[in-house]
C-alpha cells in the first residue's frame, strides 16, 4: 500500500493553475448536465464525515455524490472512533478499503494531513480550521459567471483575516491569477505561513496579495467584496472580541458604493445579518450569495471526478 502517488485536496493550492481551470470548467459543464459523469457507479462509496456543524456542504456533498452514481455514508465524526484511541492514519486506511474516497469537515490542518498519510484514497477537506478550499471553488466559479475571466480581477475580503476564508481566498484566489487584498482588524491578520503561500503562487499566476486594517481602501475599485462570520465554528469562546473592532470592516451599502461599478458580493453563509453583512447588501442586486451555495454542488462534483481519475477511481477501472 504505497500513498505517495495519492493526489488530495486538504488546500487550495493542491490544485496547480491548470488544474484549478480543468475542475472549474468542469464544474461549468456539470451545471448544465448534471449527471452526464457517473465514476461512481457501482455504487462506488464516498465517506463524509463531520467534527463541525454544515447545511450547505452536507447537503451538496450527499446530493452531489448521488448525481455521480455513488453513495456517500455522511456520519458524525462525534459518533465514530475518530478522536477516540484509533490514529487518524489507521482510520485512513481502514476507511479507505470501504470508499473510493473521503470528505472531512474537522478542526486542526494537521488532522487532515494524518488521516492522508494512512489513505489511499483522496482526502478532500471540507472545512479546516485553517482552510475551505471546497467553497473557494464555489466562489471562483460564482464569480466566473458573473465576471468571465478570473485572471487579473480584484478581489477584497474584509473581516477575520485569520480564518479559514481568508486563507483559502488568498491561496485559491491566486492561484486563479486573482489580485487579493484582505481587510482585517488588528491581530486578525492572515498567518505569514499561508501569505508566504499565496504569495509565492501568486509569483507564479501574475496575482498579488495586499494586506490591510483599512476597510475603506481595501474596498476602493474591487470587483468583489466578499466577507465570512467574524466568529467561526470553535472560536466561540476564545476570549477574543470579534464584535468591537470588526464592525468598521462590515459589507454595507457605503461600502459597496466604493467597490468597482458591478461588484459582486459574496459570503460562503451562513450570514449574520447585520454583523459583518447588512439585509440590503445581501438581499440586493450585487449579492451573488445563492449562486454561490448552488455552485458548492457542481464545484464539488467536478473536484471528486477529478479527484478520482487523477487516482485512477472511476467505475471504469479502479487503478488496482
Ligand atoms: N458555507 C458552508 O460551508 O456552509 P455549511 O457550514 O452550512 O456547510
Ligand atoms: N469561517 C466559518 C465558515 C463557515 C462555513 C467557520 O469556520 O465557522
Amino acid at each position: 500500500e504505497s500513498t505517495s502517488t495519492v493526489k488530495h485536496f486538504l488546500r487550495d493550492d493542491d490544485l496547480s493553475p491548470a488544474q484549478q481551470a480543468e475542475v472549474l470548467a468542469l464544474a461549468a459543464e456539470l451545471k448544465k448536465a448534471p449527471t452526464t459523469r457517473q465514476p461512481l457507479a457501482g455504487p462506488r462509496g464516498v465517506g463524509v464525515i463531520f467534527e463541525k456543524n454544515s447545511t450547505r456542504t452536507r447537503f451538496s456533498f450527499e446530493m452531489g455524490i448521488a448525481q455521480l452514481g455513488g453513495h456517500a455514508v455522511v456520519v458524525d465524526g462525534r459518533n465514530t472512533q475518530l478522536g477516540r484511541e484509533e490514529t487518524l492514519q489507521d482510520t485512513g486506511r481502514v476507511l479507505s478499503r470501504y470508499v473510493d474516497a473521503v470528505v472531512w469537515r474537522t478542526f486542526g490542518q494537521d488532522r487532515l494531513e494524518q488521516m492522508a498519510e494512512g489513505a489511499t484514497v483522496p482526502i478532500v477537506n471540507a472545512l479546516s480550521d485553517e482552510f475551505h478550499p471546497c467553497q473557494v471553488l464555489a466562489d471562483l466559479q460564482t464569480l466566473a459567471e458573473r465576471k468571465g475571466e478570473l485572471k487579473g480581477l480584484r478581489l477584497t475580503y474584509l473581516g477575520d483575516g485569520a480564518n479559514n476564508m481568508a486563507h483559502s481566498l488568498l491561496l485559491g484566489g491566486v492561484t486563479a491569477g486573482i489580485h487579493v487584498t484582505v481587510a482585517a482588524p488588528a491581530g486578525f491578520a492572515p498567518a505569514e505561513w499561508v501569505l508566504d503561500a499565496a504569495r509565492a503562487r501568486a509569483a507564479e499566476t501574475g496575482a498579488s496579495v495586499t494586506v490591510t486594517d483599512d476597510p475603506q481602501a481595501a474596498a476602493v475599485g474591487a470587483d468583489a467584496l466578499v466577507t465570512d462570520a467574524w466568529t467561526s465554528m470553535g472560536q466561540e469562546n476564545d476570549g477574543l472580541d470579534r464584535v468591537g473592532p470588526f464592525r468598521p470592516f462590515q459589507i454595507n451599502a457605503a461600502l459597496l458604493a466604493k467597490a468597482a461599478p458591478g461588484a459582486v458580493v459574496l459570503h460562503c453563509l451562513p450570514a449574520h445579518r447585520g454583523d459583518e453583512i447588512t439585509d440590503e447588501v445581501i438581499d440586493g442586486p450585487q449579492s451573488a450569495v445563492w449562486d454561490e451555495a448552488e455552485n458548492r454542488l457542481h464545484a464539488q462534483k467536478a473536484l471528486l471526478v477529478w479527484l478520482l481519475e487523477q487516482n485512477g477511481r472511476t467505475a471504469q477501472g479502479d487503478g488496482t
